[in-house]
């Protein structure tokens, strides 16, 4: 079974008093134990770097857009003083039962509270543009289905499209395997540019090994929750702060989960090929 479809979402509050979504399905709870609103803002806005970014415009893919914690941080990041100001952002997701639940838990999040009106309009509309009381902008799409499916929708609609920040914010790649692969990443790497920073959670080898398979320069970054750290990719090295070296070739062939388990025998094969050709590690002995 490889969909979710009908994912319900518990208000939890953590040992640590944070309040958090517990996913029913999976037991996972979203964000760590850092809650949705402070991971947003450390991980997916300031360690991406779209705090920093220096340009006007910026397009954003929030791929597993869930309870909306991203965009509800994207949305915080348009109200301040950032010469940024019109975003265009792609949400993925299967349904919009996330947002319905962080709608229904405003009592518990500032930010829900603060941008209730924007998200009372993404239930009903998949694509509006919304203007914020400082006059900037963003577009927003929402891209419904199974990403499997999806991920290229948007590049067919528009063959330019290049995402400047991916924020990849799906359920662990131990329980959803299937979102992790390098076929995803490889066609995900269509909208890279040399500027283009893609964030994640996870520090697992497989996802590391599968992103620079697939073409991503791949370093770390800020741990989120219990992790040592969270994965930073991008679309040139220079776009790295903490670069991966060659000693991670010795990681990936040392660990006893250098795939995910959903990868096939071949991408297995191509991701050995890729990974030992990789310019990263070459230029990085
Ligand atoms: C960890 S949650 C995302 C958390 C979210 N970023 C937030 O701020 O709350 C993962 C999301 O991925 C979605 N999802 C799971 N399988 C999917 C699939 N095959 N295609 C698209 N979305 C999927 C789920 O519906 C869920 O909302």
């Amino acid at each position: 079974m490889q969909k979710s479809h009908g994912n319900d979402y518990q208000l939890e509050i953590l040992d640590n008093g944070v309040v958090s979504f517990r996913h029913q399905q999976t037991g996972e709870i979203l964000h760590g134990s850092v809650g949705p609103e402070k991971e947003a803002e450390q991980l997916y806005i300031q360690a991406s770097g779209l705090v920093h970014w220096p340009h006007s415009v910026a397009t954003v893919f929030d791929i597993g857009m869930g309870c909306g914690a991203q965009l509800l941080a994207l949305l915080d990041f348009l109200s301040s003083d950032s010469p940024c100001n019109q975003l265009d952002i792609f949400s993925f997701d299967l349904e919009k039962n996330g947002l319905k639940a962080a709608l229904e838990a405003q009592a518990h999040f500032a930010s829900v509270r603060r941008h209730c009106d924007f998200l009372a309009r993404a239930c009903q509309e998949n694509h509006f543009t919304w203007t914020m009381s400082n006059g900037k902008s963003l577009r927003w799409t929402f891209v419904e289905g199974d990403f499997l499916q999806t991920i290229l929708a948007p590049k067919i609609a528009n063959p330019e499209l290049k995402a400047d920040f991916i924020f990849y914010d799906f359920f662990s790649p131990a329980s959803h395997p299937w979102l992790w692969t390098h076929d995803l990443f490889s066609k995900l790497f269509q909208y890279a540019v040399p500027q283009t920073r893609l964030v994640t959670y996870s520090s697992a080898t497989c996802v590391k090994a599968a992103l620079a398979a697939a073409g991503w320069y791949v370093g770390t970054t800020i741990p989120s929750g219990k992790k040592a750290h969270s994965i930073l990719a991008a679309g040139s090295l220079a776009r790295l702060e903490n670069p991966l070296n060659s000693s991670f070739l010795g990681t990936f062939e040392r660990s006893h989960k250098p795939f995910c388990e959903a990868e096939s025998e071949s991408s297995k094969r191509t991701i050995r090929e890729q990974l030992a050709e990789h310019p990263q590690f070459k230029s990085n002995q």
